[in-house]
């Protein structure tokens, strides 16, 4: 099924609760709330405590992205802000089998991300306990970049083994996604998608999400 997760990160930070709020009229599925340390990208966001202030604000589900070196010291505390699905990234510095069983645990659905450069084949040990796969289709830490055409290959990879698992993974897109590369990245088998300035930055949020999901639903 095809989801759109607005990032938070081209939000108006000064009234976040508001804007989680708003994405949910405006019929986002889940709340991309992307969270950077400074070690693992270099960029730095908001943590834990931000997310837990904006928990009550929204019924969204929240698709928390772990940009962090070590997530499995900190995963508690995430599901303990009121996170949903926790993503992390393989290449952090944190065993990965481990890192999913202690989310899994905690009763949150799991996400392996892969920055660009990662194979496809570097989640499927982890697929099997696996909700979500997540190709970046930027490198990791900033908001408003050129989405990489080159990623596709591995959504096709990834789409294959899922089904030839017989799983039900999803395969989310996160960097770039808009009017003109939300197809290209539903035709490859991507189901989950993140839009961070398609969606706050035009003037109707509503109108960008419904567009989205519509192109997504006929390219998919
Ligand atoms: C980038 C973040 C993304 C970012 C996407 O490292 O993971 O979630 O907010 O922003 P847009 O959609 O503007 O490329
Ligand atoms: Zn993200």
């Amino acid at each position: 099924m095809i989801k759109i997760s607005p990032s938070v990160l081209a939000s108006d930070f000064s009234v976040l609760g508001a804007e989680a709020a708003r994405m949910e009229a405006s019929g986002a599925d889940y709340l991309h709330l992307d969270v950077m340390d400074g070690r693992f990208v270099p960029n730095i966001t908001f943590g834990a405590p931000v997310i837990k202030s904006i928990r009550n604000k929204t019924k969204l589900i929240f698709d928390v992205h772990l940009m962090i070196d070590e997530p499995l010291k900190y995963i508690e505390d995430f599901k303990n802000a009121g996170a949903d699905i926790i993503t992390f990234h393989v290449e952090s510095s944190s065993p990965a089998a481990e890192t999913v069983e202690k989310i899994v645990a905690c009763g949150c659905k799991a996400g392996v991300s892969i920055k660009p450069k990662t194979a496809a084949e570097e989640v499927f040990p982890l697929l099997d306990k696996l909700s979500m796969v997540l190709v970046m289709t930027v490198e990791p830490g900033f908001g408003g970049q050129s989405f990489m055409p080159e990623t596709m290959q591995k959504i096709k990879t990834l789409r294959r083994e899922i089904e030839r698992r017989g799983l039900s993974v999803d395969i989310q897109v996160d960097g770039g996604i808009n009017e003109k590369t939300v197809e290209t990245a539903a035709a490859a088998g991507a189901n989950v998608f993140v839009a961070g300035s398609a969606v706050f930055g035009a003037a109707d949020a509503s109108k960008a999400i419904a567009d989205l999901r519509s192109l997504a639903e006929k390219a998919y």
